[in-house]
């Protein structure tokens, strides 16, 4: 039984930590406002505001086994390690891949360029996510004389996801409307791709990696996978083969229709024009030698519908509403997806074959 500090707790990540821990019988304490949701039932909680000078006044002095770092505040990650680093044995920071300079190059792995880190005294704005995260990292191993694991997630998704990136191809699919408007990539740049971590894969790793005492940077990433590929189990988890409208990704600019999330959007396709070859292609050998287990994406997304209510039209946090949607569906002609396209996608199952 270890005793783990999880700095947050309360929202979707470091919540599904702290449920993993206290189910494997651990001793978990969390600390945050109580604002991004409730504490997890049977930890016990240090409610404070980290913004506050004495923030940690109120964490019990002992030992902790393992302490988690969810924050992208670099005047947090530097108060916290500074103040509670000496007691704590093991430390993960959970950074992003965000915090990388360059996502032109495939499996490029933890040794590639960060962006520059953003310091403990400068501002923080959500544009200047990847350099905070960067400046976390920095403090966290200067602090603790490179004694910490960072751990590196590419997109989150599974069930209960906030951002609603890797709930709406499933949903929508599981709604049973038709036609779907699906991305069709023609034009210019790579193919696209997507690299999905199940948060409950995600919080296992952080945990058993955490534990065992690894130190050093991993990509903690799903495996890549095209997007298409993505759609085709999105289709499977749902049990659905609806007709679809292939929507050029080129179109979306004139329509105002936003890549990878938000409102309006297609949820996981990337922008056109830059460069992302590397994009969702980070390399996952170290996580995998460090023992990430990954279930099958099309059990995520199996889950995803599960735990859901039915689409009915509703807005998802990141998406096209069905209002939308059927304005973009209007001028386009129901069909199945290109061939250059559909020539790229599995057949997983011999009655699910119009994706296909
Ligand atoms: N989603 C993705 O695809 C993705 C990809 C890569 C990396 N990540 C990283 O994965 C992690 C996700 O963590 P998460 O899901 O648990 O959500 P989060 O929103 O990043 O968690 C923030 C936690 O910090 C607490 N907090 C924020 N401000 C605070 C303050 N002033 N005082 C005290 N506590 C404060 C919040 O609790 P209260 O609001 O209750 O105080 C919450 O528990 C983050 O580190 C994120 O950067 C996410």
């Amino acid at each position: 039984m270890a005793k783990i500090l999880i700095l947050g707790g309360t929202a979707w990540l470091g919540r599904t930590i702290a449920d993993r821990a206290l189910a494997a019988g651990h001793l978990v304490t969390c600390l945050a406002r109580g604002e991004a949701g409730g504490l997890p039932e049977g930890a016990a909680a240090v409610v404070v505001d980290r913004d506050r000078p004495d923030a940690y006044a109120g964490v019990p002095a002992e030992h902790w086994d393992l302490v988690v770092e969810l924050t992208r505040l670099p005047a947090h990650a530097r108060a916290a390690v500074e103040a509670l680093s000496h007691g704590a044995r093991r430390w993960v920071f959970v950074s992003s891949c965000s915090a990388y300079a360059d996502h032109s190059a495939a499996d490029a792995r933890e040794e590639a360029e960060l962006l520059k880190p953003l310091e403990s005294v400068q501002d923080y704005t959500p544009e200047l996510y990847g350099e905070a995260k960067s400046g976390c990292e920095w403090l966290t191993m200067a602090t603790r004389g490179n004694a910490a694991l960072v751990v590196r997630p590419g997109l989150i998704g599974g069930p209960g996801d906030p951002s609603g990136r890797s709930t709406y191809w499933p949903l929508r699919l599981a709604d049973r409307r038709e036609p779907v408007l699906a991305p069709f990539q023609d034009g210019g740049g790579g193919r696209q791709h997507v690299q999905l971590i199940d948060v409950r894969d995600l919080a296992a790793f952080i945990l058993d990696a955490g534990l065992a005492g690894r130190t050093g940077a991993v990509n903690a990433v799903g495996a890549a996978m095209p997007l298409q590929d993505v759609l085709v189990a999105a289709r499977e988890a749902a049990n659905a083969n609806p007709r679809l409208v292939p929507y050029p990704l080129s179109a979306m600019k004139d329509d105002g229709v936003s890549p990878w999330s938000g409102p309006r959007s297609l949820p996981l396709v990337l922008p056109l024009g830059d460069d992302h070859a590397g994009f969702a292609r980070r390399s996952d050998a170290r996580a995998l030698e460090w023992g990430l287990v990954r279930r099958p994406l099309v059990e995520t997304f199996r889950d995803i519908i599960a735990a859901d209510e039915p689409w009915a039209g509703r807005q998802l946090a990141s998406g096209l509403s069905a209002g939308d949607e059927a304005a973009l569906i209007a001028g386009r002609k129901p069909s199945n997806f290109a061939p250059a396209e559909s020539a790229t996608l599995p057949r997983r199952q011999p009655d699910q074959s119009r994706l296909g």
